[in-house]
């Protein structure tokens, strides 16, 4: 029985409106000309910084602070939110799959076993994102699966890639492609017949989230189930070589594998199991709900085969999607969201839909909807569909300030939550000019919910996710710009290793409260604590310490 009432701060005063602004993909690193938070104009966030040390620093955001195997994986939204809402670290699905392919207790759970009743008569299908990057899937984890899934009786087994460039460079897919290839070779050398069946970029194929474009997950369900897309190929690296000529890793058109009778070599069928090899939730969710509900309606399905399905992790506690599942997911529970609802704190959470997940599902522990809906109202503002966000880089980066800041002013709601997404959406594109652009928005957005928060004598905490668009280009050790073998500089799409600002202010921070200096390794776990005493309350024991302390001047 948990005890939801927190005790109440020794100092710290209620009723404060209290902003808490989330931009996404905004590091701080060196300034030079592929720092696009420096090139651009941000006079708010700058004029925040001028508040270092008490009431400006830095927090970590990748690697163990958020969960993650190594000091080498970068940050990401979902671990990020998952800290920042949560309190604590918990070990995320990239290290939990780990444990469980080490282990060999993947292979004993009741999702491998549901599947592999299939491996007799049926094909084993495997879907997923298809790279090195770690933050929905990783190859390594695929390769152990294939090999391990063979050893147990798989005879017959299709992968259907997603190609990255997104979270890796562009360009890279074709080696994944070839690794594969040669992975799948072996197999077949041992007497398994296993071949890549279809594929597409992640952006354009399957992986949509938050129910934005549902055609995404359609084109990649026929060409998946139904063996259909618009391009056909007798060997996947040949397509992605030939289809790269005109889009980048993460668009990609779909396309399917055919044999010598332009057949396609591994749509799904009745009796076929089916496994969604990615780890992070978000965007495997929709290609889930297709898969698993009786009743889906998003896009007409055409065949619907019937299949033994099993996500890599479960990827919605509350919906319980998918129902069968490898690894279990990390139990974020007890997040701050649900103790302030618990003890009276009005939220009010709100961004674009391509990130609306991340300050609600991900905030609250990998759990869609409300905890009591009588003290929470989360704002979904429709994201562009169907465009690159670097042609729109503004994004709704005011839409969202503005629904905030009428938030703050109706003094409806003690917490506005909101997502900023413009530093992350648009520097995953990889366009400089475009992310600059993006910044100068965000920054735009913070200083009109800072305005609110002044009129309403509020606090504000600024902070971010992971950091992105603070460093576009890949680098060698010493920081230098690296360049590709043709004299290319080579973009940095995916987000970075660097720590994120966190700020606070506004006329209603009581004197004296100022950043401690003695968590110097404070990371986004320590935000929670941090913002619950902003709102009077002592954090449950167990959180991360709190960022702050209270000084008598
Ligand atoms: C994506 O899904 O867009 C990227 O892989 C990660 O970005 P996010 O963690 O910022 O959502
Ligand atoms: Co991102």
């Amino acid at each position: 029985q948990v005890s939801w009432k927190l005790a109440d701060h020794p100092t710290l005063p209620k009723g404060k409106t209290l902003a808490l602004i989330v931009l996404d993909g905004w590091g701080e690193y060196k300034p030079d000309e592929y720092n696009c938070i420096h090139v651009a104009q941000t006079p708010t966030m700058d004029s925040l910084k001028q508040g270092a040390p008490e009431k400006w620093r830095l927090i970590r955001a990748h690697g163990k602070a958020v969960g993650l195997p190594t000091e080498d994986d970068m940050g990401n939204s979902e671990v990020g939110h998952n800290a920042l809402g949560a309190g604590r670290i918990f070990a995320q699905g990239a290290k939990l799959v780990d444990i469980a392919l080490a282990s060999g207790k993947i292979y004993e759970g009741e999702g491998f076993k549901y599947i592999s009743e299939c491996f007799e008569k049926g094909t084993l299908h495997l879907i997923g994102l298809l790279s090195d990057g770690g933050v929905h899937s990783r190859l390594d984890q695929l390769q152990l699966l294939l090999k391990g899934a063979s050893e147990r009786g798989a005879k017959r087994i299709r992968v259907h890639i997603l190609t990255d460039g997104r979270d890796v460079l562009d360009g890279s897919s074709v080696a994944f492609v070839e690794t594969l290839e040669s992975d799948l070779a072996k197999l077949r050398e041992n007497g398994v017949d296993a071949r890549i069946a279809s594929g597409g970029g992640r952006m354009y194929v399957t992986m949509d989230r938050y129910e934005n474009d549902w055609d995404v997950v359609k084109r990649g369900w026929d060409a998946q189930v139904r063996g259909e897309a618009p391009h056909k190929f007798a060997n996947a690296v040949e397509a992605v070589k030939k289809l790269r000529e005109n889009a980048n890793d993460q668009y990609l058109p779909p396309f399917v594998i055919v044999d010598e009778n332009e057949k396609a070599v591994g749509p799904i069928e009745d009796g076929d199991a089916v496994v969604t090899f990615n780890f992070r939730a978000d965007r495997m969710v929709m290609l889930a709900k297709a898969l698993e509900h009786q009743d889906f309606d998003k896009f007409d399905r055409v065949k619907v085969p019937k299949i033994r399905y099993a996500g890599m992790l479960q990827y919605d506690g509350e919906l319980k999607l998918p129902g069968h599942y490898l690894v279990s997911p990390p139990e974020i529970d007890r997040t701050s969201g649900e103790y302030l609802v618990h003890n009276g704190v009005r939220t009010f959470a709100c961004s674009e839909t391509v990130k609306f997940g991340h300050v609600t599902f991900f905030w609250n522990g990998n759990r869609s909807g409300y905890f009591n809906p009588e003290m929470e109202e989360y704002a979904e503002i429709p994201s562009d569909v169907g465009i690159t966000f670097n042609v729109q880089p503004k994004m709704k980066a005011l839409e969202i300030g503005e629904k905030a800041r009428d938030a703050i002013l109706s003094r409806k709601f003690d917490q506005v939550r909101v997502n900023i997404p413009n530093g992350d959406m648009v520097g995953h594109t990889g366009d400089i000019q475009a992310t600059v652009v993006a910044c100068k928005a965000a920054d735009e957005a913070v200083k009109m919910i800072i305005d609110a928060i002044e009129q309403v004598g509020g606090i504000y905490v600024v902070t971010a996710d992971h950091g992105n668009a603070e460093d576009m280009v890949k680098r060698n050790k010493s920081g230098q710009p690296l360049y590709d073998k043709s004299g290319k500089l080579q973009i940095l799409t995916s987000h970075t290793c660097q720590p994120v600002p966190i700020a606070i202010g506004g006329p209603g921070l009581a004197a004296g409260v100022r950043f401690r200096n003695d968590v110097p390794d404070g990371g986004l776990a320590n935000v929670a604590a941090t913002v619950m005493n902003l709102h009077g309350y002592v954090a449950p024991n167990d959180y991360e310490p709190t960022l702050i302390e209270v000084v008598n001047n």
